[in-house]
């Protein structure tokens, strides 16, 4: 039996499953497939959760979330985020002009990644971004000279590595001493005060984020009290941090993980601060999977059913480049089939059309199936489309989003000219 996670926005109604208002059966006959879907109701309910905790009773602000936009970076999904008064988290110049296009304000922006080039830190400083989330010196000097050369002063804060093990999947964490993240904690104090010498930068804050997909919030705590010493430490030394940011990282229930409810997680780690006596901090939370992922579904169509002498294999219409964690991480989405038929049910192997025997979507998994019928791949709303690839020349998936009744294209299909539109052959008479 498949696991279905908790959907907020996606429900079963007379055997077959709708997006808020609207059946999956019609998104397919409108948009064809593969295709993703997501719903707008279950982005806000997800924002609205982590602002419960981030506005006092009062309406004052204690925190802000700034979204991982590496989750998912369309526009549109942008555009209901900076709406709600949601600030970013980028890192790349890519995702700066790809927020800008969406509306959002860059001064709500905090730039992550371990090596901005010259062309991203000055793009950065053009536009005004809120923060440089810095990882090493050398970096620092780049950002320090970068600013002097514009005449400005860029505003930084460190990422710290505070050495906790977030029991994460390895590819995904982040704040161990032997991930490339972060400046290791015990050179964080003496990095603080090399970046004090520097004459166009301004320290304004302190970050961590130490992995993904974290279903325990004592990972969190470690990081946090570890992060709390340095910010008293700092303060000793005349160095005045304002702002907290306690990157990303909650999980979700893909297959019955027990996680956080959102407001309680975050209201924890809020509570703690205030309790611990840095209540004047202004937090910082830059979740990703935790807004997106449960909002969309990968919506498939099987093409063929395929018995072998030791495996069902049921080939869809979508495949590793449309979604990618399944072969890269062996990440479990739970499949549903659109409709529920009365049917003999079988055990398949769910896989795409990719030449590589690394295209599955789902293994062992018991479906009352037939070809042409209509599938969900659930929890796909997070490093799904962002990670889509063109692999085998296959054009990117349109995305749709609904809310109520209504339904929205916010990407459309490629076609394969799409692809190869900016490559050129040689030259007709070449010896
Ligand atoms: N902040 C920083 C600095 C990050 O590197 C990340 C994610 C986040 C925030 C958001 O983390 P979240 O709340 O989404 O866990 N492709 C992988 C996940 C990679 C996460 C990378 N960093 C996956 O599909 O599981």
């Amino acid at each position: 039996m498949n696991h279905l996670p908790y959907l907020q926005g996606f429900s079963v109604k007379n055997n077959e499953w709708f997006v808020e208002d609207v059946s999956l059966s019609s998104v397919a006959e409108q948009f064809g497939t593969p295709c993703y879907v997501y719903s707008h109701h279950a982005l806000t309910q997800a924002f609205m959760a982590y602002e419960a905790a981030c506005l006092r009773p009062d309406g004052s602000r204690r925190a802000r979330v700034h979204f991982a936009m590496k989750s998912n970076s369309n526009l549109a999904i942008l555009d209901v985020f900076a709406k709600l008064g949601a600030g970013f988290d980028l890192v790349s110049g890519g995702e700066l002009e790809r927020v800008i296009a969406a509306g959002a304000n860059p001064h709500l922006c905090v730039f992550s990644g371990v090596g901005k080039s010259i062309a991203e830190i000055t793009r950065a400083l053009e536009v005004g971004v809120k923060c440089f989330n810095v990882e090493s010196i050398p970096e620092l000097d780049r950002i320090n000279y970068v600013a002097q050369h514009l005449n400005r002063i860029a505003p930084i804060s460190l990422r710290v590595n505070p050495d906790v093990d977030a029991k994460t999947h390895p590819y995904i964490s982040t704040g161990l001493k032997d991930n490339k993240f972060g400046v290791a904690y015990e050179s964080v104090l003496s990095t603080y005060e090399a970046a004090k010498t520097m004459t166009h930068c301004k320290i304004i804050g302190i970050d961590c984020h130490i992995g993904s997909q974290i279903l325990d919030i004592q990972p969190f705590l470690d990081a946090l009290d570890r992060i709390l010493l340095l910010i008293a430490e700092l303060s000793k030394r005349s160095i005045h941090i304002e702002h907290l940011d306690l990157g990303g990282g909650l999980g979700i229930d893909y297959e019955g993980e027990v996680t956080p409810d959102i407001t309680e997680f975050a209201n924890t780690l809020l509570n703690h601060i205030e309790h611990k006596g840095f209540g004047y901090l202004d937090v910082i939370f830059e979740p990703g999977r935790s807004l997106v992922g449960n909002a969309g579904v990968l919506m498939t169509a099987v093409e063929y059913l395929k018995p072998t002498s030791s495996k069902n294999f049921c080939i869809v219409d979508a495949a590793m480049n449309d979604l990618m964690r399944p072969a890269m991480y062996e990440a479990f989405h739970a499949i549903v089939p659109v409709k529920n038929k009365l049917l003999p049910t079988h055990n398949y192997d769910v896989v795409g059309p990719v030449c590589e025997s690394g295209d599955w979507l789902g293994k062992n998994r018991d479906l009352a199936i037939e070809s042409g019928d209509l599938l969900l791949i659930l929890s796909a709303g997070a490093y799904g489309s962002a990670m889509s690839s063109h692999y085998n020349t296959r054009p990117k998936v349109p995305e749709v989003m609904v809310k109520g009744h209504q339904t929205f294209l916010i990407r459309e299909r490629e076609t394969p000219q799409h692809l190869f539109a900016l490559e050129r052959r040689l030259p007709e008479h070449l010896d």
